[in-house]
């Protein structure tokens, strides 16, 4: 694919830029006073404003035929289509089909896909409520009252992230919790509060060989045994799931072969919230409400497919991001979700985005040329309004964020959400247009931008709708840079280089290590405990 910057889009978006550099949202504003009505779209009760984006109608014009000389929309039709979109890997990408209540199929090398999606969450179904309604219980006969996911990556940051997002429909008697550091300071405080009799373990990790999740299997593993003594059978069969793409390591493992829920190599991990990845979840909410998330994503995959360039919310969104990186060169993007509930929401955008589209290569080889994906951070408002927003407000960089807000609170202490949400609006205003302050240790100078999501309430479908419009938007922007957001070949080599130095650090010095490394090994293995 030809590198970007050459095609005319890109040059008449560079022209018109040089005009919009210096301008500041106070004057944009003051220029057309139906901004926010030219610069706003509602979707499904999803009102999207970016009109405290440092652009104009026009810039959005010339987006949309950058999308469409990228052939952005054809590149959706080309991935729900079932055609091998992962080049590098070989490899469909087909998270739509996941959620979609299709009833035509999709072949995949010449296999129909949906029978085995709708199977899997038929299997889930019967599994979520065999344990919610307390049938299915642990060696003892004890009902499970503890879930542990051990994973990590997308094996863990989606449900993590969800599982919190949609906390005010948990089941009441059921404990979630997400295990993923190799730091035993991750798992043993876990172990040490719960009790073998009524925890279940699921192991989610696609390639089942994941170091972090396999030692952590192996632990929890041999402290469940431990504990089961002569029921040791009966707890691995009733209280190991493994939700995995290799379920003949997984049955190595243990686990039994009607606990093993599969999902295939065309589910990206980062992508697979909406397979049996999302089990813990479902356990979590019930498996009506997990498909009311599927319902939401399946009505954002529709509103994607169909809705025209300049209407299309993901690809706005899209389009604006990879405005503000390559032509107002902002490197950053702030997530700012107004919602303690969707506090993980960085923390999962952050894998979505980085680890897509953190590439300087097309599939050929040839480089883009240009920067790709931002640097992700975030966390909840107001929490983040006293760490670090002096900086968005006076720390000089120019660094676009994403607020998240909702009408009505799942939680309705009195006197709450009326102030969250004032706070939020006003860190967008107060970022876009500053102050007239004279003291410059106080004046803020504003023309920061901003885009606003807004919810009626963080319900299942909302949550849907709002990760599937991210996911679209990273597609959407791989598709116009021309780079693959479905491999992540740059992982490896750190992985790699741990396998080799895990010798050294146990019994003694590689000497084939450069002196950095060979030096911290040496210190290291000094003050570390005898084996
Ligand atoms: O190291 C990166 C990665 O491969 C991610 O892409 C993935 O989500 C994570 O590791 C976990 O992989 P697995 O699900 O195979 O354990």
């Amino acid at each position: 694919m030809t590198d970007p910057t050459r095609t005319p889009a890109w040059q008449a978006l560079s022209a018109h830029a040089d005009t919009l550099r210096t301008a500041h949202l106070r004057e944009l504003f003051a220029a057309d006073s139906e901004r926010f009505q030219h610069l706003s779209l509602e979707v499904d009760n999803l009102l999207f404003d970016f009109s405290k984006q440092r652009l104009n109608s026009q810039t959005i014009s010339l987006l949309a035929e950058l999308a469409r000389s990228r052939g952005v929309r054809d590149w959706f039709q080309r991935m729900i289509s079932g055609e091998k979109v992962n080049a590098s890997e070989q490899r469909a990408a087909l998270h739509m089909a996941l959620r979609s209540n299709r009833t035509d199929p999709l072949f995949v090398d010449g296999k129909d896909v949906m029978p085995g999606i709708r199977l899997n969450r038929q299997r889930m179904r019967d599994f979520c409520e065999a344990v919610r309604s307390e049938r299915l219980r642990g060696y003892s006969g004890e009902p499970i009252r503890a879930i542990v996911n051990i994973g990590i990556g997308g094996s863990d940051l989606g449900p993590r992230m969800a599982t919190s997002a949609l906390q005010a429909y948990a089941h009441p008697s059921l404990k979630i919790f997400y295990v993923s550091n190799l730091d035993a300071a991750d798992l043993a405080p876990r172990l040490a509060e719960l009790d073998p009799r009524t925890t279940l373990f699921i192991i989610t990790s696609k390639t089942f060989t994941t170091l972090e999740s396999i030692t952590n299997a192996g632990t929890a593993r041999n402290w469940l045994l431990a504990a089961a003594g002569d029921a040791a059978d009966a707890a691995m069969a009733q209280q190991f799931v493994a939700v995995t793409a290799n379920a003949g390591a997984a049955l190595n493992f243990g686990v039994s072969a009607n606990r093993i829920f599969e999902f295939c190599d065309w589910v990206g991990g980062r992508f697979s919230l909406w397979s049996a990845v999302g089990l813990p979840l479902a356990l979590a909410i019930g498996m009506d409400a997990f498909e009311e998330l599927l319902s939401g994503a399946e009505a954002m995959d529709q509103h994607v497919l169909t809705a025209p360039e300049e209407k299309n919310l993901p690809l706005l969104m899209a389009l604006i991001g990879i405005w503000n990186i390559n032509f107002l060169r902002a490197w950053n993007l702030s997530i700012s979700p107004y919602s303690q509930s969707l506090h993980y929401l960085p923390d999962y955008l952050q894998q979505l985005d980085m680890e897509s589209n953190g590439k300087s290569r097309q599939p050929d080889g040839t480089p883009v040329g240009v920067h790709t994906a931002p640097v992700l951070w975030g966390g909840a408002g107001s929490n983040t309004q006293h760490a670090y927003f002096q900086l968005l407000h006076q720390g000089g960089w120019l660094i676009p964020s994403d607020f998240i807000a909702f009408a009505e609170s799942d939680f309705p202490l009195p006197g709450h959400h009326d102030k969250l949400l004032a706070n939020c609006l006003a860190q967008a205003e107060a970022l876009a247009f500053g102050n007239d302050q004279d003291d410059p240790l106080r004046a803020c100078a504003g023309n920061q931008p901003s885009s606003m999501l807004l919810f009626r309430r963080l319900t299942p479908f909302a949550l849907g709708q709002l990760l599937a419009a991210y996911e679209h938007k990273i597609c959407a922007q791989a598709a116009i840079w021309g780079i693959n957001p479905f491999d992540q070949w740059g992982v490896e080599l750190g992985k790699k280089l741990a396998v080799r130095l895990l010798p050294a650090l146990e019994s003694g010095v590689d000497e084939t290590v450069d002196s950095s490394t060979r030096g911290l090994i040496h210190w290291l293995k000094k003050r570390s405990p005898a084996p």
